[in-house]
């Protein structure tokens, strides 16, 4: 059964309403006003709303948007007049799900009321589509979005090119997925799938990495090492943020791409190479472009096919769809079966920014099915911030410190060990950047992803200062 709200400035008709729904075993609250019925359904959280279109005040139709908006899986009939056509289809537009007449058919009603509630399964829960013993690999990739359709798309028709792609994307946008989705449906879906991280090793190291190096061509280079141009032969090369790329390794890549082939440190000759190569960023490289620190030929060269992810707070609509896969490969990992989902809990996603995109999801998925006993995600697993779509700010920072670690995601303790590391420095981005042992971009990229705020009383110091 359940909680259904009415709206309906005449007391009377909304008290028939109420005795009826109430005999038919749902909880019913009755309000004569949207403002008094916008403060219930905070207090209340109905499934269903009835609301008269016609009151002094605010009509329904005024007040439609704002609850479809608050919530999103709130089911909404409204109470027209029969010579009220204008405002029937309006009130389709605004989001109402469906709309009975005056004088009101009671049957019609319990009818409405069914059909709405059957659309939602059990009523309260959202219950997954999905199999959740389906057996899903960390491979698979959704997305019912126009965006995500389109770079399926684009995928299939690139994936047998040699073309170069750039997968550009805010972190955990899916980019790393995408360069494997390309690899397996190129020609070469045996051959290996090689990954460089550009920014976490030093400018010499990454370049070994990359290319090799001779016995004895630096200071360390105690043997011989093979680089990863030549272990991805037969195969593709995925270059992560190549906006971290030094000068001089930009250049030696450039030669790569023209001439496909490399020179290990150290060695007299060049190698060829016939890796496919896929880089990606996420940083806007033409901004790097522009300002000099990315070399324009390469850019150029990179970008013969560029697939952009956008963030996920613009494709909201692959939430449930992400939610499924996602919960599908958790409960197989995790050897569990979590198969419903509250509503509530759908309308905080809904409602959240997702500054972490979907990598952010899946942590706190994760974590909320660790934390569940039974077959339901319950908003009380989601952590704090998600209610709230909020930024960490400073002020925030106690309570972070307080109830660390174990119920946390990676995410979470990252975002709060960061702040609570700039704090301690007073924002001296330098002297952060030395203890969390990352480069001036990588820590300006996590303040900017996490919307890490300094406090009022802190003037952050430019990056160049002290
Ligand atoms: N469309 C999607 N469908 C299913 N899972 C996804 C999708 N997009 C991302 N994921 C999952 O989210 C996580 C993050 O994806 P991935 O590592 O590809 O992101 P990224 O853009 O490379 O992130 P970063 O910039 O932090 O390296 C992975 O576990 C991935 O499987
Ligand atoms: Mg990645």
């Amino acid at each position: 059964m359940a909680k259904i709200l009415i709206i309906d400035d005449d007391k009377a008709s909304g008290r028939t309403l109420e005795l009826h729904l109430d005999a038919q075993g749902h909880t019913v609250t009755t309000t004569t006003s949207i403002d008094e019925g916008m403060q219930a359904a905070n207090e209340e959280e109905p499934d269903v709303l009835i609301s008269d279109i016609r009151m002094p005040g605010r009509s329904g139709l005024d007040g439609l948007p704002e609850f479809k908006n608050r919530y999103p899986h709130l089911r909404v009939i409204m109470i027209t007049a029969f010579h009220d056509m204008e405002s029937t289809i309006d009130a389709m537009q605004k989001g109402a799900d469906d709309y009975i007449h005056k004088p009101i058919d009671l049957d019609e009603l319990d009818a409405s009321i069914e059909k709405l509630l059957n659309l939602n399964g059990k009523g309260s829960d959202y219950i997954l589509a999905c199999d959740p013993t389906k057996m899903l690999t960390p491979l698979t990739m959704v997305g019912h979005s126009r965006a995500m359709k389109e770079i399926f798309k684009t995928i299939g028709m690139v994936a047998t090119s040699p073309a170069t792609v750039l997968i550009s994307g805010e972190s955990g946008t899916g980019k790393e997925l995408v360069a494997r989705a390309i690899h397996r449906n190129s020609l070469t879906p045996d051959g290996p799938f090689v990954v460089v991280n550009c920014a976490a090793l030093v400018e010499t190291l990454l370049e070994s990495d990359m290319f090799g190096h001779e016995k004895g061509a630096f200071t360390g280079a105690v043997a011989r090492q093979t680089g990863k141009f030549a272990l991805a032969r037969g195969g593709t090369i995925f270059l992560d943020e190549i906006s971290e790329m030094s000068p001089t390794i930009q250049a030696k890549l450039l030669r790569v791409l023209q001439y496909k082939e490399f020179t290990p440190l150290g060695a007299e000759k060049a190698q060829a190479t016939d890796a496919r190569i896929i880089v990606a960023t996420n940083v806007d490289l033409a901004e790097h472009v522009a300002s000099g620190q990315f070399r324009e030929d390469l850019y150029y060269r990179l970008q013969v096919v560029n697939i952009h992810l956008p963030p996920l707070r613009e494709r909201k609509e692959d939430l449930i769809n992400l939610v499924e896969t996602l919960l599908g490969r958790i409960n197989h990992e995790m050897h569990r079966n979590v198969s419903h989902i509250g509503k509530d809990v759908l309308e905080c996603f809904t409602h959240y920014d997702w500054p972490g995109n979907v990598r952010e999801l899946e942590n706190i998925l994760m974590k909320a099915v660790a934390l569940s006993s039974g077959d339901t995600l319950t908003r009380d697993m989601l952590p704090e911030g998600i209610g709230h779509g909020s930024s960490l700010l400073a002020s925030e920072l106690s309570d972070a410190e307080d109830d660390m670690p174990s119920a946390k995601s990676l995410a979470e303790v990252e975002k709060a060990h960061v702040l609570r590391v700039l704090n301690e420095v007073d924002w001296h981005k330098g002297r952060a950047c030395e203890i969390l042992g990352v480069s001036r971009p990588r820590l300006r990229r996590i303040i900017r992803d996490y919307q890490i705020e300094a406090p009022p009383e802190i003037t952050p110091m430019n990056d160049e200062g002290h």
